[in-house]
């Protein structure tokens, strides 16, 4: 029997953090001992917000040498760039045709944007179904995302069963898989760690910044004797994250008893991570500007996706009766 595939995307909308990393980037590599793992660098949805375009170029080599350095292994499973695959966008007109105006109005991101008396273009009106189109073309079992894109994942399964409905059995109809306990990791201001809202710890921070970024995690006024509550306080969050459990309950029973001020705790979180990421971090150094590699894991990623996405889309058009 062959492998149940994973697949997921992220924007190359900015530098990776550490709530990529958790909620998604190292969950999704891990299941390359379990799954065949396709992953992507969602450079057309990125296209929404009309960025820069020699930013999208250096954050999708970021990304690229960031799931390198964390151990993806890029010969035996595939990351590549959603823009190489056009039979994506193919997917995507058909699965619009099947696919209702109002549907795409509850959309969470879309009635954000309207409720923020935003300007709306229809790439941002009709992402989901290129999400799904993403998703579908590959026949992927599996979605590791982080749970904000929970509404992505039930439209897209919902797409999936309605092409089916209508067509016959075409569509593997995928999983989200969302780790609970990092579902949502918390930013320097103890709201989700996210770009938008420039709280961000980027993964590969240098150790000098990543130690300036500790430093300004939000902590309420306590004073250094009182007790504190390790439960509520943003620095802990993120320090549980990293630190093991023996760690763990030194520092909670610390917090508790008093005369510990957050300087010591933050210290503390700052070395659990650093130590965590070090290695990683120096890889990705060692390959952030060695195009030539970086290039060529696109292109070994992109001649493996493609003829699975060739043989979907002739799948669907055969069914549509193109
Ligand atoms: P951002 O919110 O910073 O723009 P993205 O939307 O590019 O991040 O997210 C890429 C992936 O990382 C998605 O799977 C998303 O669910 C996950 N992710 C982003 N931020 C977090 C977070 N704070 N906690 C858990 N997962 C996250
Ligand atoms: N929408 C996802 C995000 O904002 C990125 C994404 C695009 C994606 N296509 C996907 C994630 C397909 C998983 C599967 O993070």
């Amino acid at each position: 029997m062959t492998a149940k595939r994973s697949l997921s995307g992220i924007k190359p909308t900015g530098t990776p953090h550490i709530g990529n990393y958790l909620g998604m980037i190292k969950p999704a590599i891990k299941l390359q001992e379990v799954c065949e793992t396709f992953y992507f660098i969602a450079d057309y949805h990125a296209l929404t917000t009309l960025p820069n375009p020699q930013d999208v170029r250096n954050h999708s080599y970021e990304l690229v040498a960031t799931f390198y350095s964390l151990g993806m292994d890029t010969e035996n499973h595939a990351f590549f760039k959603q823009s190489d695959i056009p039979e994506v966008t193919e997917l995507t007109w058909i699965l619009s045709c099947i696919t209702s105006k109002g549907v795409l109005e509850r959309a969470h991101a879309y009635k954000d944007a309207t409720a923020k008396k935003q300007e709306i273009n229809h790439g941002l009106f009709s992402y989901p179904v290129l999400m799904a189109s993403d998703i579908l073309i590959y026949d992927s079992h599996y979605v590791p995302v982080g749970k904000d894109q929970t509404q992505h994942l039930e439209m897209t399964r919902d797409m999936a069963i309605r092409f089916n409905h209508i067509y016959g059995e075409t569509l593997v109809v995928p999983e989200a898989l969302i780790a609970d306990e990092v579902a949502t990791i918390p930013g320097l201001d103890g709201r989700k760690m996210s770009k938008s809202y420039n709280n961000t710890i980027p993964l590969f921070a240098p150790e000098k910044k990543l130690r300036k970024l500790m430093m300004k995690i939000v902590t309420d006024s306590k004073t250094v004797e009182e007790p504190k509550d390790p439960e509520t306080d943003n620095v802990f969050a993120l320090f549980k994250l990293f630190a093991t459990e023996e760690q763990q309950i030194d520092l909670a029973n610390r917090y508790r008893a008093g005369n510990m001020g957050y300087g010591v705790a933050k210290q503390e979180c700052f070395e659990v991570i650093n130590e965590a990421l070090q290695e990683a971090r120096a890889s990705y150094f060692e390959i952030r500007e060695d195009y030539k590699k970086l290039d060529g894991i696109l292109e070994t990623g992109r001649d493996k996706a493609r003829p699975v996405a060739r043989q979907v889309i002739n799948r669907v058009r055969d069914r549509v009766g193109l």
